[in-house]
């Protein structure tokens, strides 16, 4: 009886709807569930009016933020069983009156297992299960569910991640290559089994938290200010950006006690330790992983604030490589790495760097890497960028399907520390400055937003030489006015000041 009654509601809702849109009648389970693949199941199927709000709140860990003000669209959450030990979810929303024939995917961050309902709004608007697999059936299952709500395969397919999501993206493109026609890849953690121990020898060199040489979170802002006061100007502008670290030879001298100006001072001993922060790792004369990028110090903090190194290693030592959940940091070795190096456990690593299936299709991959981003070096997106250029016939052969872009002063995927432009609107980046926020506001354009000029480059074959990023006066508010505005370059290009023109317009730069 409650059955029927739910039926004839939904009957009744779908006639009324009928008038806006056809496709809502289908926002239910009974015309879904036949969409699904025997391995998947739905948990959740909700119509959401315009201007609604849809997610799982704080019950979803990794992503408790519900995006607002959303389109008309039939909000899903599909679960599906993988092996008998294992499972993953993911949602989709479906918009219900205008459909523009484009369906987009987007990664996570970290090891969240959620699902990211937040990027999902922004991209409304413009448009083994960890390793690999999650995505790609993702994809598939969900090409299915497409075709069956609007009688249509998607006419492009789109992916968007960055961090972890980053690497998911690449992951698949080497692996699927057929699952997406674009794919928007921010600083990825592509080298997951270098990156995890990486991680955990980084954050054992700042532990225990009464070593000597440890150094505390206040003397972050200070190395900050000293690598700015050396290495701003470098790249001929003085602006408080530092967007030629690569140029820049810091000497960390003036900052030691008894020397310094400033009210902290560092002792030899942590002074050692910031090294370590800027190193490369080598094992036997190897190069393990790259060290951190100058002017990234003020995200240090992710990698050390607590007594134990950042989980995103340890995590991954634990669970992923030696199955051990006692295993204790204080017993890392080299060993580690090499032995992670050897195994990948979960496929987890994107480094099947001939992507020739990929580019041959047609497909277009934009991706970027913050600078100042002190979560994942910079400088192993140039490792990837270089390790496919190898593989596949030098740089200069890459520009026709994959672009890279170095954001001077953007940390790790949102945000900077020194008031550059970094906001481009990509994975991750519309949800810290407002949950109704899509695209680049005032700016909705291929030329600011990146999404939009991957879709330019896909669909109209417009390739990608730059892009500008914006940075506001508030710089979480979009609507306190622009503070600066910028290009950002396709790799190696760089931007370079007129030597006229007023520096926070985009217009007094080239890219060279
Ligand atoms: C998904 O399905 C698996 C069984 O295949 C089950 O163990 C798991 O609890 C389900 N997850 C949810 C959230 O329902
Ligand atoms: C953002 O800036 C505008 C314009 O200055 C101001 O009116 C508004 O209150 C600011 N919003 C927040 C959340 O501070």
């Amino acid at each position: 009886m409650i059955l029927s009654t739910n039926l004839l509601f939904l009957s009744l809702a779908c006639a009324r709807l009928a008038f806006a849109s056809l496709t809502s009648c289908s926002c239910s389970a009974a015309a879904l569930s036949e969409a699904l693949l025997g391995n998947s199941e739905l948990l959740s199927v909700r119509f959401v009016p315009a201007g609604g709000s849809f997610g799982e709140g704080t019950a979803n860990i990794p992503f408790p933020t519900n995006p607002t003000n959303l389109p008309a669209n039939c909000a899903i959450i599909v679960n599906v069983t993988t092996s008998p030990v294992s499972s993953f979810r993911f949602g989709l929303f479906l918009p219900t009156t205008t459909w523009n024939e484009r369906f987009l995917t987007v990664g996570n961050g970290g090891f969240s297992g959620g699902i990211n309902w937040l990027d999902m709004g922004s991209g409304l608007q413009t448009r083994e299960d960890f390793g690999f697999r999650a995505i790609h059936e993702t994809a598939v299952i969900t090409k299915e569910i497409i075709k069956r709500f609007y009688n249509a395969p998607p006419k492009f397919s789109y992916y968007s991640g960055c961090s972890m999501g980053g690497r998911q993206g690449l992951k698949d493109a080497q692996k699927f290559p057929e699952d997406f026609d674009g794919m928007l890849i921010g600083a990825p953690a592509w080298w997951l089994k270098r990156f995890s121990p990486w991680i955990t020898k980084l954050g054992i060199s700042n532990l225990p938290i009464d070593a000597p040489n440890r150094i505390p979170l206040q003397l972050l802002s200070t190395i900050g200010a000293e690598v700015t006061r050396q290495c701003d100007g470098v790249d001929g502008v003085v602006d408080g950006i530092v967007s030629a670290p690569d140029e820049c030879n810091f000497d960390l001298s003036p900052l030691l006690c008894g020397y310094s100006s400033f009210s902290e001072c560092f002792t030899n001993e942590q002074a050692q330790t910031a090294k370590e922060f800027y190193n490369d790792y080598m094992v036997k004369g190897k190069l393990m992983f790259p060290g951190l990028e100058l002017s990234s110090e003020e995200q240090w903090a992710l990698l050390f604030s607590g007594e134990e190194p950042n989980p995103l290693g340890s995590d991954y030592i634990k669970y992923f490589l030696l199955n051990d959940p006692d295993w204790r940091y204080q017993d890392y070795t080299d060993d580690i790495i090499l032995l992670a190096d050897r195994l990948d456990p979960g496929q987890n690593t994107a480094d099947s760097y001939d992507m020739s299936d990929f580019r041959n299709q047609g497909s277009k991959i934009i991706m970027y890497h913050g600078m100042s981003d002190g979560v994942i070096p910079s400088r192993s997106s140039n490792i990837f960028y270089e390790k496919v250029a190898a593989t596949m016939g030098g740089a200069g052969s890459l520009s026709n399907w994959f672009r890279f872009f170095l954001v001077p002063g953007l940390q790790h995927c949102v945000g900077t520390a020194v008031g550059a432009p970094w906001y481009v609107a990509g994975p991750n980046q519309a949800g810290v400055v407002g949950t109704d926020i899509f695209s680049v506001p005032g700016f909705s354009d291929p030329k600011h937003d990146v999404m939009l000029a991957l879709m330019e480059w896909v669909e109209d074959g417009t390739a990608v030489d730059s892009l500008v990023a914006t940075a506001w006066i508030e710089p979480l508010n979009t609507t306190s006015g622009v503070k600066r505005q910028r290009p950002i370059c396709s790799f190696p290009a760089r931007a370079v000041w007129d030597q006229t023109g007023d520096v926070n317009s985009a217009n007094s730069w080239l890219c060279r």
